[in-house]
């Protein structure tokens, strides 16, 4: 019987699973090799924007930070103070944070900054960002260009737990013009008794670069474009439709 609500609510047990594919390790390995190149002090202080269950502010703190998530599920976050007991968890949606000058990196993974929507709820999730940055902190942060999106089946994950076969399905959409994204997941699971399907629909926002630039711009941050590999930190070569944003706020100059 197909069955409607968040799936990150609902299945969020299973999320870890479903993710298996991802490097998250290279992911924070890049972050961290980002830092030692744009930030200007000693990287200490970290903030995981919609951090899911956890797995960057795991590895981070392997890497010797101090780590703090925001995600607006509370399932979700309770996986994350599972995997993280030291860290600071804040149930919250993306544009909701009011931190001022508190993280040397803040990062948000997975395409999720498109999460925040509509378009002026990304621009005041960005601004945000800006505000809990330290000065000459860093904001690094994966994005698509609405122009790239295939319209195709997407991606589907096939998991299979001891009493179950589970096949997860994510696909974007893009209508052509708006500024909305449409993210489609569903989610079969098929036991001995019978199966059964979850499916969802998450309105993101859908941008181009060039608009995602000046977001960032009109904050004040000094943009880095980067290829999205993240085994190797490099300038974007202006025709992938995904980048890795690195968005840097200036360190303070001493001069009032
Ligand atoms: C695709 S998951 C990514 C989780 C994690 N960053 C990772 O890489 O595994 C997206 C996450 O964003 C959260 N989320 C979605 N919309 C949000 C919003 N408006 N504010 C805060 N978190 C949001 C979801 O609850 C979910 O945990």
């Amino acid at each position: 019987m197909p069955q409607s609500g968040s799936l990150y609510a609902d299945l969020s047990g299973y999320y870890d699973q479903f993710c298996a594919e991802i490097d998250y390790a290279s992911q924070c390995d890049f972050a961290h090799r980002a830092c030692s190149l744009f930030v200007t002090s000693p990287a200490r202080d970290y903030l995981d924007l919609a951090c899911g269950t956890g797995q960057h502010m795991q590895l981070m703190q392997m890497h010797g930070y101090t780590v703090s998530g925001l995600d607006n599920s509370a399932a979700m976050l309770a996986q994350a103070a599972v995997r993280c007991p030291a860290a600071a968890l804040l149930l919250c949606d993306l544009a909701g944070f009011t931190h001022a000058s508190s993280f040397d990196l803040i990062t948000c993974f997975l395409y999720s900054i498109h999460y925040s929507h509509p378009a002026a709820a990304l621009q005041q999730t960005l601004q945000r960002a800006w505000t809990a940055l330290k000065p000459g902190g860093l904001l690094l942060f994966n994005a698509v260009d609405a122009r790239g999106i295939r319209n195709d089946e997407g991606v589907v994950t096939n998991i299979t737990t001891v009493d179950a076969k589970l096949s997860f399905q994510s696909a974007w959409h893009y209508r052509g013009e708006g500024e909305v994204l449409d993210l489609y997941l569903r989610i079969t699971q098929a036991t001995a008794t019978g199966s059964r399907q979850w499916q969802d629909h998450h309105t993101m926002t859908a941008l181009t670069v060039p608009q995602l630039q000046q977001m960032l711009a009109a904050c004040g941050f000094q943009v880095q474009l980067l290829e999205h590999d993240y085994s190797v930190l490099r300038p974007w070569d202006g025709l992938s439709h995904n980048v890795i944003v690195a968005a840097c706020k200036p360190a303070l100059t001493g001069l009032a």
